[in-house]
């Protein structure tokens, strides 16, 4: 006899507020090579009270585009970075680019972030803002879909391949492209060892499981990564926290505070899966990566489980280590098999407690042009991805134990 609960949650339902909050312990933390630009900022740079991140203007990165401010509604409400905008009206051409200074060979992270704010004026009334999207690409890389009043972040890591990395917004004729904030972090070559010259990943999901902390950045996470806190309520898991220092993975160094809250299923013996639903306008071509950190909260009994990745089994079995983190991931990406990605983390048979889980990402593979073609030509006819609906089901399957 088993029973299935199937729990739907829209991903990155990214609101303003969620932005604004910050909650954690903080690392060894310094902002050297942080580029952070607040995009429309009309007059000098200033530091952020919450973060101590600085804010420069966008002129030195960017050649064509307008200031804007956000409606007033908002501008006190808003963070400041959010507060402008740089937006490229047709006049400014079909894409235009933030030129990042990078280091050749070097690894990044880059994130735009879009906060419509009504600045034109257009949603004070209506229906028009319905498909309002745009494109962003990284260099030559179809990155992702804007879709303006759905998401706010769009996040990559990369491997820089010139002494600088064009950050470029691609107009798709549904909409005026806009950007309020532009980021670029150093990574350490190790981190994410999966991102190689040319294998750049776009962020589809990142977060902490478990009751949540809220939403983490800077200080706590010192390369400045979002963590976003689990986007819904799972009745049948139980949520687990620790107030122990966990040792993190060197190859993740994911914040303390992350790794000190985990879920796990209730019941005697369980299967937890994640599914997540690409749109059905999702390039097939996409890859899926995900990564999985466990770190254990207690080392009495044995838990011990199997995990796979689109029904692939990922190594040998794993067993949770006391307040070590470790990070388990698919070294090859897999295709988006109808658009799905699965991860089933199944009890052995020795084990006395259900898996758990502290934290998930999940990215797809930016698919790679060779950087050397680049062009400045404007492909917009064939850059077409209208909404995409990226949607996580979070499946916990219970099964009767021992009838
Ligand atoms: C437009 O306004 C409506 C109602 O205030 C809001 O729900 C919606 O998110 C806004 N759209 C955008 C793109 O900001
Ligand atoms: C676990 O934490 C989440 C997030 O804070 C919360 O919504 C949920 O109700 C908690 N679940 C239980 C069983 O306490
Ligand atoms: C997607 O494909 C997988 C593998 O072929 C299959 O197991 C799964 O049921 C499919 N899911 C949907 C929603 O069609």
């Amino acid at each position: 006899m088993a029973f299935l609960v199937l729990l739907a949650a829209r991903l990155f339902m990214l609101t303003a507020q969620a932005v604004v909050r910050v909650v954690g312990e903080p690392g060894t933390t310094t902002t050297a090579g942080f580029l952070s630009i607040d995009c429309g900022l009309d007059g000098s740079g200033y530091r952020d009270a919450i973060t101590g991140i600085d804010y420069v203007p966008d002129g030195p990165y960017v050649d064509a585009g307008e200031n804007h401010v956000v409606a007033a509604e908002y501008r006190d409400v808003y963070r400041k970075r959010y507060g402008t905008l740089q937006s490229f009206p047709p006049g400014s051409g079909k894409r235009n680019c933030y030129s990042l200074p990078t280091v050749a060979g070097a690894k990044y992270l880059v994130r735009m972030e879009t906060l419509y704010g009504n600045y034109d004026g257009r949603n004070s009334s209506s229906s028009s803002m319905e498909e309002y999207m745009f494109d962003l690409y990284l260099g030559a890389d179809y990155w992702e879909t804007v879709e303006v009043g759905w998401n706010v972040a769009y996040e990559a890591v990369f491997v820089a391949w010139a002494a600088w990395t064009p950050a470029c917004l691609v107009d798709t004729d549904q909409g005026t492209p806009f950007v309020s904030v532009v980021e670029l972090r150093p990574l350490p070559a190790g981190l994410y060892p999966t991102v190689t010259p040319g294998l750049s990943m776009n962020l589809q999901r990142r977060s902490g499981m478990g009751a949540s902390k809220s939403f983490t950045r800077f200080p706590y996470d010192e390369y400045d990564r979002f963590w976003w806190p689990m986007p819904e309520d799972y009745p049948h898991w139980a949520n687990l926290s620790t107030e122990m220092t966990i040792q993190p993975d060197p190859s993740f160094a994911e914040p303390l505070s992350i790794l000190q809250t985990a879920v796990s299923a209730t019941g005697n013996d369980m299967v937890l899966t994640t599914t997540g639903l690409g749109s059905p306008r999702y390039k097939t071509t996409y890859s899926f990566m995900g990564f999985i950190h466990f770190a254990d909260f207690q080392n009495a009994q044995l838990r011990q489980f199997d995990i796979y990745f689109n029904g692939e089994k990922q190594g040998p079995s794993y067993t949770s280590s006391f307040l070590v983190a470790s990070c388990i991931y698919n070294p090859t990406a897999y295709k988006a098999v109808n658009r799905t990605y699965n991860i089933i983390l199944v009890a052995t048979t020795k084990s006395v407690l259900p898996p758990m889980i502290n934290a998930i990402e999940i990215y797809n593979i930016i698919p790679n042009s060779n950087p050397i073609t680049f062009s400045d030509d404007c492909k917009s006819s064939t850059l077409y991805f209208p909404m995409i609906f990226f949607k996580i089901i979070l499946v916990s399957l219970l099964y009767m134990h021992g009838a």
